[in-house]
């Protein structure tokens, strides 16, 4: 079988993503194990150019669910890989104020399960986390060890998802922000839409973050693998300049040739309220990540670029849009709504 050695009658949920020439050097963090598989930043991960002889094997929530504790065990004990990236997590800001107990166990608990499993058989763990682990008060540009101080529910999960994986003494953990890719439901995505069938749009102009795309941080991990995950610990990894969600959306449209058609509306926090308190400013300086290991995004600019011209060629409707409540982008919240009833996804 190539670039594994098990058993080639074996199904596993990898084949197809199975490179075919393993005679070059083999590189010796080589069977990566993708958990959230299905996610935006989990398929960015199975679509990077691997180093040859890597294996994938890319586990989507159906294949294992990793909130139970034994079949995370069970699962890591059979495929023994070398990584494990965990890039699921249940990223719905809002949802978790009404639900802390299912972020709880999707962000934490289940962090704590990979983590023992990995470590059994000596696997090295990649785990993601957010920007919103802090409050915002700071001015300036946050860096790894500033305070913490979530402001809800869902950053709560995802702080204390944090020290978990940090148990293990040679863990990776990235905190990254505004992630946006070609799939899955974004604020990219659904600015582009409803741009294409609202007048107006008023989209909160008084957070500010680092607009990330889901396959720039992809190619971020892997730049790490290769490099044999020399550091570990606690790295920022984002877009390197910043942007209001405003502003975010104005270039979305821009490059989506809708720009001239619609009034945007840029509106405070205060007028939108939610279930969730977002922080105001949440940048995060990823200089240490690019000084450990000599890469940096590219400004979100270019990246939103790029993926407008994916959507271009592929775009899909996003899921539907519901009239009557907020609406929440890719889990960390973005805020927009029509100058006529509110909208959500
Ligand atoms: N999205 C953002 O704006 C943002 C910002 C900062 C940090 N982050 C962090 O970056 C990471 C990647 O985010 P993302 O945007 O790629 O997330 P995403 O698109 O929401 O994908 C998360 C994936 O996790 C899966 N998942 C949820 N519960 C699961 C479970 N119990 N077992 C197995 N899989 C489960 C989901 O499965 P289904 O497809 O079946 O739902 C989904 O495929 C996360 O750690 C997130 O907290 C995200």
């Amino acid at each position: 079988m190539a670039g594994d050695d098990r058993d080639s009658t074996t199904e596993h949920p990898g084949d197809r993503y199975r490179p075919t020439d393993v005679s070059a050097d083999r590189p010796a963090l080589d069977r990566i194990l993708i958990l959230g598989a299905k996610g935006q930043l989990g398929s960015a991960l199975v679509n990077q150019e691997w180093p040859v002889g890597t294996f994938v094997l890319p586990a989507t929530r159906d294949q294992l669910d990793i909130t139970d504790h034994g079949a995370v065990r069970t699962y890591i004990q059979r495929w023994r890989p070398k990584v494990v990236i965990n890039a699921a997590a249940s990223t719905s800001v809002d949802g978790a104020e009404a639900q802390p107990d299912v972020a709880n166990r999707v962000n934490h608990r289940a962090v704590v399960s990979i983590a023992e499993a990995a470590a059994a058989v000596d696997a090295r763990l990649i785990h993601l986390s957010t920007d919103y682990v802090f409050d915002g008060a700071a001015s300036g540009w946050y860096r790894e060890h500033d305070q913490v101080n979530p402001l809800g529910a869902y950053g709560r999960s995802k702080r204390a998802g944090e020290l978990a994986a940090l148990q293990l003494d040679d863990a990776l953990v990235l905190r990254t922000s505004w992630l946006y890719s070609s799939t899955g439901s974004n604020f990219v995505r659904t600015i582009r839409k409803l741009g294409r069938s609202r007048p107006v749009l008023q989209v909160v102009d008084d957070q500010r973050g680092c607009p990330t795309a889901a396959d720039d941080l992809a190619a971020a991990i892997v730049v790490a693998i290769r490099a044999g995950l020399r550091h570990n610990g606690l790295f920022h990894v984002a877009a390197p300049d910043d942007a209001t969600w405003c502003e975010f959306a104005d270039e979305i449209l821009r490059l989506d040739g809708t720009r001239d058609r619609v009034e945007l509306d840029r509106i405070t926090t205060g007028q939108y309220p939610l279930a969730a308190r977002r922080p105001a400013d949440s940048r995060i300086s990823s200089d240490a990540f690019a000084a450990a290991y000599g890469h940096t995004l590219p400004p979100w600019r270019e990246s939103l670029r790029r993926v407008s011209r994916q959507l271009d060629r592929t775009d899909s409707p996003p899921p539907p849009v519901r009239i009557g409540v907020g609406i929440e982008f890719g889990g960390t919240g973005a805020v927009t709504r029509t100058a006529g009833p509110l909208v959500d996804r």
